[in-house]
């Protein structure tokens, strides 16, 4: 018993620590004062596409996206991206796995869950990352 309270009693202190040494976008000013203005992040250039992490990862988006409309009618990523359209953007095409719906179904067009493309695929911006990560890619995907 007396172990699990000291285990609980570091786990606080090492949570209070962490939760000093971290700011948030905002910086840490009382809320009545103006804060900073945000340092203006710049999309990265248009390049090859970026190796990916781990085996399941959506891969980023390696150009710029800004104005591309994804809405009920028309969606400008598919307008490069589709098995339709790919060959002659030289753009890589979407996989079996946008077909699917969530029942497992193979569908003819893309699956609505696979629609709204920006959810899971993102752009790439000269944003430092707020905290330290050490992350490191599997061995499936180093080259
Ligand atoms: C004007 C055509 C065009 C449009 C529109 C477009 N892309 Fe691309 N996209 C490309 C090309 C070309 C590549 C790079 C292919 C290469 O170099 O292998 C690419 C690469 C990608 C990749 C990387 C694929 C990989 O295997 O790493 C992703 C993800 C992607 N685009 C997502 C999107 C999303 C999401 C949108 C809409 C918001 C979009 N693209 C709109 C042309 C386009
Ligand atoms: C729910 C998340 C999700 C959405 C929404 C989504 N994708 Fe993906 N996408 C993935 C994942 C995960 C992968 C990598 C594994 C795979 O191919 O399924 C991927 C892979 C890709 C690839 C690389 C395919 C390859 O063969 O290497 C392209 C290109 C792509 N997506 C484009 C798109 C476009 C365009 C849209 C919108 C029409 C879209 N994705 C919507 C999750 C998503």
């Amino acid at each position: 018993m007396k172990k699990i309270f000291l285990f609980i009693f570091v786990l606080c202190v090492s949570i209070m620590i962490n939760a000093e040494e971290l700011s948030s976008l905002r910086g840490d000013h009382p809320l009545d004062e103006v804060s900073k203005v945000a340092e203006k992040k710049n999309w990265a250039k248009d390049g090859e596409p970026i190796s990916r992490n781990y085996v399941q990862q959506p891969p980023l988006i390696p150009h710029k996206i800004k104005g591309y409309q994804i809405n009920l009618k028309f969606n400008k990523c598919l307008s490069c991206h589709s098995w339709k359209k790919y060959r002659e953007s030289g753009a890589t095409k979407i996989s079996q796995t946008h077909f699917k719906d969530r029942d497992g179904n193979d569908l003819a067009e893309v699956s609505a869950r696979r629609y709204f493309c920006t959810q899971c695929h993102v752009p790439q911006a000269n944003a430092k990352p707020l905290v330290e990560n050490t992350f490191k890619p599997v061995d499936a995907v180093k080259n």
